[in-house]
């Protein structure tokens, strides 16, 4: 490479040639000044992008803004089904709500734990955490049993004393409960459901 061949910066000097060989010249041209600003500009972009997002963590990473925008929906479906009427799906979608769920827990541990133990597993009354039924497992019998409750048979009706929203989360909280047949649950009563 001859002194010559080199081009300083700025100035214009298009098709030095190098080096020739075999009848192929190479040239030292100079890499357009649009190409290397955009080169420039994605490595300044990549080091911000890099320090925001795994470096400082000062902006969520796509997994977390998937976990934020999934329980921002499964809030608003909970909204949405507390609004309408009472159908198993809107409990099913209740019982997904982990704020609804927790709001459930408090509701029974306040009032049903007496007879239905802090787990679930019963007592006085039946094993709420088991497949067996006396009153139907499905969302909807799970709501009329607390709602009108069963007072012959020691089961108070809860939604004139608890009103409709808190005998949802209840509820939702019960479902999640179903089938997760706690240690020491009261014996099965009732019928067996899927
Ligand atoms: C004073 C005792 C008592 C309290 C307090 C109580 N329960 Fe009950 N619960 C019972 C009894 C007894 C039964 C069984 C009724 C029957 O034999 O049909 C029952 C039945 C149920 C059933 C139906 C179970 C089935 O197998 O069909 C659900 C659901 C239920 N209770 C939820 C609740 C919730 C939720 C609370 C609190 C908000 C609560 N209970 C508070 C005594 C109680």
């Amino acid at each position: 490479m001859s002194a010559d061949a080199h081009s300083s910066r700025g100035e214009h000097r298009e098709n030095v040639v190098v080096h020739t060989y075999d009848d192929i010249e190479e040239f030292d041209n100079h890499l357009p000044n649009w190409w290397l600003y955009t080169l420039y500009g994605a490595m300044v972009f990549a080091l911000g992008y890099l320090g925001h997002y795994h470096v400082f963590h000062s902006g969520p990473s796509s997994a977390e803004s998937y976990e934020q925008e999934m329980a921002a929906d499964r809030a608003a479906a909970a909204e949405r089904a507390r609004g309408g009427t009472v159908t198993p799906e809107a409990l099913l979608t209740l019982s997904r709500d982990p704020a609804t769920v927790r709001q459930g827990r408090e509701v029974f541990t306040q009032n049903c734990v007496a007879c239905h133990a802090p787990t679930g597993g019963g007592g006085i009354g039946p094993n709420l955490t088991d497949r067996f039924w006396i009153n139907g497992g499905a969302p909807d019998r799970v709501y009329r049993s607390v709602t009108e409750g069963v007072p012959a048979r020691g089961m108070p009706a809860w939604g004139p004393q608890l009103g409709a929203r808190r005998v949802q989360s209840a509820v939702a909280y019960l479902l999640t409960l179903r089938n997760t047949n706690v240690a020491g649950g009261k014996a099965p009563q009732g019928n067996e459901e899927p």
